[in-house]
Formats: C-alpha cells, sequence, structure tokens
C-alpha cells in the first residue's frame, strides 16, 4: 500500500502529494542559459534518467520524461489505484489549474483549451466536428499524409467533401506555401489544413499568413500543432488560426495520452464534440467527455509545465536550434549527405532529414542503431528518403558530434 500524504491531499496541494519539491531547481532558475551554454544544459539534462542502450535522437516522434514527471506519475498512480472513485477524480480536478498555465504558455484564454489525449484527437474532433456541405473544400499541405489528411478521409467518405493536397516544392519557402494556397482557394474552400512544424523535415509553416489569407477568403485554418508546442514558442493570438491540436507527451515531455485542443472562442458552439454530451455542456469542456481517464497522467503534466517553464520556451527553442545546427554543419561538406529542413534560418527549428547517396532510411536508421547505438526514425520510400532527426535537450554537443561522424563513416562506405 502506497504512503499517502492525506494532509497534502486536505490541502489541495498536488505537488506535496508527489512527495516533490516544488520550488525551482536551484542550477536552472540561477543559469543565463544560451542554446550554447553547456553548464546549463549539463544541469537539464541531468533531470532524465535515460536508457543507457541508446542516444535518442527522436524528439519529434516519442520523449523520454524528466524525472520529476516519472516520479510525480508514480506516485500519483499509486495514489488513484488505491481508491479510484475520490483519488482518480481528486487528481482529474486539477485540470483546470494546467489548463489555465497552458493556456498562458499558448497565448489563448483557458476556456479556449480542451485537455485532449493527444494530437490525433484533436485533428479528429475538427475533421469530424464541423458542418460541412456537399462540395465544401479542405486545402492541405503535401505534408499532412501521415496524419491530419487521414482525419478527413472518412469525413470526406461519408459527406461528399474535397480533400485537396496543394502541390509544394521540398523544402518550400513561407512565400512559397502562400502563394501555393492563394491560387489554389476557390469559393468551395472552407479549411486550410497545416503542420506548424513539418513532421520528417522541420519546416515551419507560415501559419499566421496562411490564417490572414484563409479569413480574407471566409474560410479557417486548423494548425497540427503537435511539433511545435513545447519546441518553439507559440502564440496561438498571434498565430490567428482557429483550431490547433497539440500532443503534450510530445515535446512538453508531459505523460503519454495527454494533449491539448484549442477551438477559438467563437468557434466553440459550432463545433461539435467528437463524443456525444448532455445538452449542458456547452463550453470548451464538451471536447473533454471522452468517460473514464487516466487522472495521473493529467495532474503530473503539472511537473511538466514547470520543467519546461524553468527552462523557458525561447531558452530552449534556441537549445534545440543550436543542436540541428551543430549536425548541419559537422555535415555541410560531408559528400553525399543532405540534410534537408527549414530554409529559412531565424524561421528554423530542431528537426531535419539526414539523407545519405544509396541509403534508404530504413536501412541507415538500422545502421545507426546496430553500429552506433542512435535513435533515430527513418521510413521514407521517395526520392528524399533519409533519417529523421530530432535531438532533445538532454542531447549533448559530444553526441551531435559522434552523430556527424558516424553519418560521415556510413556515407564514405
Ligand atoms: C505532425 C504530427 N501530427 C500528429 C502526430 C500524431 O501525434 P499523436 O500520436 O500524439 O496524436 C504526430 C506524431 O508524431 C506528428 O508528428
Amino acid at each position: 500500500m502506497p504512503t499517502i500524504n492525506r494532509r497534502a491531499v486536505l490541502n489541495g496541494s498536488l505537488a506535496a502529494l508527489a512527495g516533490l519539491a516544488s520550488g525551482p531547481m536551484p542550477a536552472i532558475a540561477a543559469s543565463r542559459g544560451r542554446g550554447d551554454d553547456e553548464d546549463f544544459w549539463s544541469n537539464v539534462a541531468f533531470e532524465y534518467d535515460l536508457e543507457d542502450r541508446y542516444t535518442m535522437m527522436n524528439g519529434g516522434g516519442n520523449n523520454p520524461l524528466p524525472r520529476r514527471v516519472v516520479s510525480a506519475l508514480t506516485r500519483y498512480l499509486e495514489y488513484a489505484a488505491s481508491a479510484p472513485r475520490p483519488n482518480n477524480y481528486y487528481l482529474l480536478n486539477h485540470r483546470d489549474q494546467h489548463r489555465g498555465r497552458l493556456a498562458a504558455l499558448m497565448n489563448c484564454g483557458p476556456d479556449e483549451l480542451a485537455l485532449t489525449r493527444n494530437t490525433t484527437e484533436g485533428l479528429n474532433t475538427v475533421a469530424s466536428g464541423l458542418e460541412f456541405e456537399r462540395g465544401d473544400e479542405v486545402l492541405f499541405s503535401p505534408f499532412e499524409d501521415r496524419y491530419a489528411l487521414s482525419a478527413f478521409e472518412p469525413v470526406a467518405a461519408r459527406s461528399g467533401i474535397k480533400l485537396t493536397v496543394v502541390d509544394l516544392p521540398v523544402p518550400p519557402t513561407a512565400d512559397q506555401v502562400v502563394e501555393a494556397f492563394a491560387e489554389r482557394m476557390t469559393r468551395n474552400t472552407r479549411l486550410l489544413c497545416v503542420s506548424h512544424i513539418v513532421d520528417s523535415w522541420g519546416f515551419v509553416l507560415p501559419v499566421q499568413r496562411l490564417a490572414r489569407l484563409a479569413h480574407d477568403a471566409g474560410a479557417e485554418l486548423l494548425v497540427d500543432g503537435a511539433l511545435s508546442f513545447g519546441h518553439i514558442p507559440v502564440d496561438l493570438r498571434a498565430m490567428g488560426c482557429d483550431y490547433y491540436a497539440t500532443s503534450l507527451h510530445k515535446w512538453l515531455n508531459a505523460p503519454l495520452g495527454t494533449g491539448a485542443l484549442y477551438v477559438r472562442g467563437d468557434r466553440i458552439e459550432d463545433l461539435w464534440p467528437l463524443y456525444g454530451v448532455r445538452a449542458d455542456a456547452g463550453d470548451i469542456s464538451k471536447f473533454e467527455r471522452i468517460g473514464t481517464r487516466d487522472g495521473a497522467a493529467v495532474a503530473a503534466i503539472g511537473q511538466a509545465i514547470d520543467f519546461y517553464e524553468q527552462i523557458g520556451p525561447e531558452r530552449k527553442a534556441a537549445r534545440l536550434k543550436y543542436l540541428l545546427e551543430r549536425t548541419m554543419a559537422g555535415l555541410s561538406d560531408a559528400s553525399g549527405v543532405r540534410v534537408v529542413t527549414e530554409p529559412d534560418p531565424d524561421r528554423r527549428a530542431g528537426l531535419a532529414r539526414v539523407v545519405v547517396d544509396g541509403w534508404t532510411g530504413k536501412d541507415l536508421t538500422r545502421t545507426l542503431l546496430d553500429r552506433y547505438s542512435f535513435f533515430v526514425y527513418g521510413n521514407f520510400p521517395g526520392e528524399l528518403d533519409g533519417v529523421y532527426i530530432s535531438p532533445n535537450v538532454f542531447n549533448s554537443p559530444g553526441e551531435i558530434d559522434r552523430f556527424v561522424d558516424a553519418v560521415r563513416e556510413i556515407a564514405r562506405g
């Protein structure tokens, strides 16, 4: 039977219940911490207990959790399991506290942010919840095939809407993206749907300009933010989108099965929820009525937010970008190697695709793992097949340099 600090529960203190100190980590709080301030970043890395068989560089896929999130999650789980009826609900009651903090980080109203389980749930809520008419059209970037597009396919099959994928070069510039969408819009265009940061490439799409374009034509914008929140600063008011779906278990490093869906205040009433809810739920909570859910995972979002706030959104973005740019610099003169990512350095984030002549992404993935212990993902059949890399804050410059050496060695054959 786990020891539960009952006084902490009575006092309503989730941090005390987790048995954790809630103050800032001194080393993190004290440092100036630029992207290349190794004293600062080695303290951040120390917050993770990492599997020592691999060097993980797949932050865009799944992420290890900081130790404090794991500890809190474990304690909350024990607490919920010991008496689910009161305890799991007690944990879930902290939703509003986390919602408020997340809304402040994303710059939206707490009454516009639903706590979902992941990006997929958010994308499907919007796809199934909009009232389309036969002949309506949704425009996608060509980079949405793995996620957003599939949320709309059943809707298209059922209600006769048209899904159009806009052509773009690889990599695309911001102007090319906006021009291509502008050219493809018609009277029937109802929605534009793009990723904020593109999966497996790292392009950062000009979502603010696309929101203006959509609104000028009476359409709306849905942003797949799976890879942006917790990676680069996200300001939803400035972005101006209508819907933004993200996963907190990606770059925020919150527990698996936690996500958020932003629905602009004036769009909430007209968007149907994915699940049936009682008529009294007309506010943002109608998107959260999914039945029983894991209160421990929801409660431990708080520790992930603490960690992110202590690092700081700007500082984290600077570090992720620094690690990617170090990789790019290391491979810039490697023959037979291309690093493809966001072309504009001012907009660049921390993800990219590494392509090696004569290698499929699958073989490259396997060799990087078997011979060099790097955990990355790659299987993108086509002209630029390669591996998708996205180092996280626990990766050191030394690991990046080792990765560069490994890719060079592989390319030399
Ligand atoms: C761009 C993008 N959208 C959506 C998803 C799906 O995220 P989840 O499985 O957390 O719903 C991913 C996952 O990698 C992604 O990269």
